[in-house]
């Protein structure tokens, strides 16, 4: 049985520690915040769920790194939002600050552990993290495609009329505006999505999809956190039962695509060691020129972080 932990302990990161905990995987989860005893609470509440939807995996909160002491999987939602006026490299430099400081406390105690980040600029938080850890790269990667190509699938599942239980799909690139969809690579029950939707359509909801995060901070005045804590959730079930599911995450490519030292969204195969393999498929001229693109965008940022 295994301990997991979880820095942030506001929406997204109270929502992975309550989606895990339902999923009674794992013995112990470690909820982890700054501000003061807002991790104790939001723990205690999930606990005291456990009789009313059965699980055993204890949870407790803290900002006393100790406790996170051997974890195996830490996900970091750590972070703070966009505020008026802040510009986005004020923004990257706040993040990738927090998120460093983070990876160097948790590598205090942990020595070998799993990091999955969940913070915004996601791809660029991902490079801070690796860089802070010194861990190899399939133990530290993002969260970004399952959200994403969840939210495409969602959008289709409108559209179509049908469960969005049976809608595959995947996306390549960046985090936000530059992601690369593959309708080709999108199916209902196997059957060829473009075979079920006007372009015009798919056009439609693939652009929805690039703004899916957006449409939400409109809507609630702050970002998402139930698909997103899910989906980060989903990526520990994944590697704790070793179950080489096929996943589109934010990992540091070292030739792959023709891209080096870059972090952006690519298939791969998640098991018990993080990244077992990356998928490469073969793009067309046109995918392969909007990955380009997305990585470097990308890549930009990663610039910024490095001259902090
Ligand atoms: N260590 C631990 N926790 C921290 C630190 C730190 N150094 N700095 C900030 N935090 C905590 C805050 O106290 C807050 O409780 O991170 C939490 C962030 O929670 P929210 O503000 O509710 O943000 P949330 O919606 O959960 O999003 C977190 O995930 O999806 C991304 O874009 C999102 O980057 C954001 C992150």
């Amino acid at each position: 049985m295994s301990k997991v932990t979880v820095i942030g302990a506001g929406n997204v990161g109270a929502t992975v520690a309550n989606v895990l905990a339902h999923k009674d995987l794992v013995k112990e989860i470690v909820l982890v915040d700054i501000v003061g005893d807002l991790a104790k609470g939001k723990a205690l509440d999930t606990w005291q769920q456990s009789p009313i939807d059965h699980y055993s995996t204890s949870i407790i909160g803290t900002n006393d790194y100790r406790d996170t002491k051997n974890s195996d999987i830490v996900v970091i939602t750590a972070g703070i939002p966009r505020k008026p006026g802040m510009s986005r490299d004020d923004l990257i430099t706040t993040n990738a600050n927090i998120v460093t400081s983070v990876v160097k406390s948790i590598m205090e105690y942990s020595k070998n552990p799993i990091i999955i980040i969940v913070s915004n600029p996601l791809d660029v938080m991902t490079y801070a993290a690796y860089k802070a850890s010194g861990l190899k790269r399939n133990r530290v990667f993002g969260m970004a495609g399952i959200l994403d190509t969840a939210r495409y699938r969602a959008f289709l599942a409108t559209e179509l009329k049908v469960s969005p239980k049976d809608i595959q799909a995947l996306l390549l690139g960046g985090h936000g505006d530059t992601m690369v969809p593959l309708p080709r690579y999108t199916t209902v029950a196997g059957i060829p999505v473009t075979d079920l939707v006007s372009k015009q359509k798919l056009d439609a909801i693939v652009e929805r999809t690039k703004g899916g995060g957006g449409e939400l901070v409109k809507l609630m005045g702050t970002s998402a956190w139930y698909a997103p804590g899910a989906a980060a959730a989903q990526m520990v079930e994944a590697i704790l039962k070793d179950e080489n599911r096929v996943f589109p995450v934010c990992a540091k490519l070292d030739g792959e695509y023709g891209l080096k030292d870059v972090f952006v969204g690519v298939p791969v195969k998640l098991g018990k060691n993080g990244i077992e393999k990356m998928i490469q498929l073969k793009l067309n001229n046109q995918e392969q020129k909007l990955l380009q693109d997305s990585a470097s965008a990308v890549k930009e940022v990663m610039n910024v972080f490095d001259k902090i």
